[in-house]
């Protein structure tokens, strides 16, 4: 696991993107699994930003959207699959049969999750997938209590989603229950994650689970079995951390790992 501790939230943002793209240019095909909510928005814009400077393109890239609400449309202004639309899709050159999402409405959900599994293994799997943390430590739709090994699947949303969305709709009846998300199992399995947590009200969970136990109770918490984790957070959200020190030690130091032998300690140095 990787602890990055930026200043402010633009620099969160600033180092994922800077993390994607370097990933991008040294494969152009890049799998990239995409999550919604307030804290990836910034990122999304940096994207778009180099995307128009002409340091990285969507040609090849492939995308995979992390969840979904079951009964709306892809049309819905509150569905996941506009809002990634709306916030990056349209604004890049990424190619519309590139891009892979969970319906809201499918014929069948149990054989619709498991044909999205069998998308993201024929893809060769996600490189990096983008993940938010819910103050209850939610990744993706995984709430607490979604088993460690899940898989893409329906979920109940939480009564506390539920009563936030109602505002979203005209209609109470169009508020959604359900949800398709990827599992924990599955987001495990991608070839990095990159977590994004901003703010003083992410600062508990995020030193969960960062630091707590492997626990069902705390999603995110799962990503300590992920061989290639990384939690870019800012100093708000890292408040809570015990380790921050050692964090930020490591990564300042990050480049001279690459040929460790050639390190002189601080003692030897003359
Ligand atoms: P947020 O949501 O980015 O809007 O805080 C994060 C999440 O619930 O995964």
């Amino acid at each position: 696991m990787e602890v990055i501790i930026k200043k402010d939230y633009d620099e969160v943002c600033a180092e994922s993107a800077a993390i994607i793209q370097e990933a991008w240019r040294r494969k152009n095909n890049l799998v990239l699994g995409f999550a919604t909510g307030k804290t990836p928005l910034g990122l999304y814009e940096n994207l778009i930003g180099l995307y128009r400077q002409g340091r990285i393109d969507f040609a090849e890239v492939v995308a995979f959207n992390l969840d979904e609400y079951v009964g709306l449309e892809e049309s819905h202004p509150q569905s996941f699959a506009y809002y990634l639309d709306h916030y990056l899709f349209r604004h890049v050159n990424i190619r519309k049969e590139n891009i892979f999402r969970l319906s809201g409405r499918p014929a069948d959900i149990d054989e619709h999750c498991r044909a999205y599994e069998r998308k993201i293994q024929d893809s060769g799997g996600i490189d990096i997938q983008i993940l938010g943390i819910g103050k209850n430590g939610h990744i993706a739709f995984n709430e607490p209590g979604s088993s460690l090994s899940s898989r893409t699947r329906l979920k109940i949303l939480t009564r506390e989603t539920v009563l936030a969305n109602r505002p979203f709709f005209q209609d109470e009846k169009e508020v959604p229950w359900f949800c398709l998300t990827m599992g924990i199992g599955t987001i495990i399995e991608t070839k990095m994650a990159l977590l994004l947590a901003s703010g003083k009200d992410k600062a508990g969970i995020t030193a969960r689970a960062i630091e707590g136990p492997v626990t069902a109770s705390v999603p995110a918490s799962a990503l300590q079995l992920h061989p290639q984790a990384k939690f870019v957070i800012d100093e708000a959200a890292a408040s809570g951390l015990t380790n921050r020190d050692y964090y930020c030690w490591a990564y300042e130091n990050k480049d001279r790992a690459l040929d460790p032998l050639k390190i002189i300690s601080p003692k030897t140095r003359n």
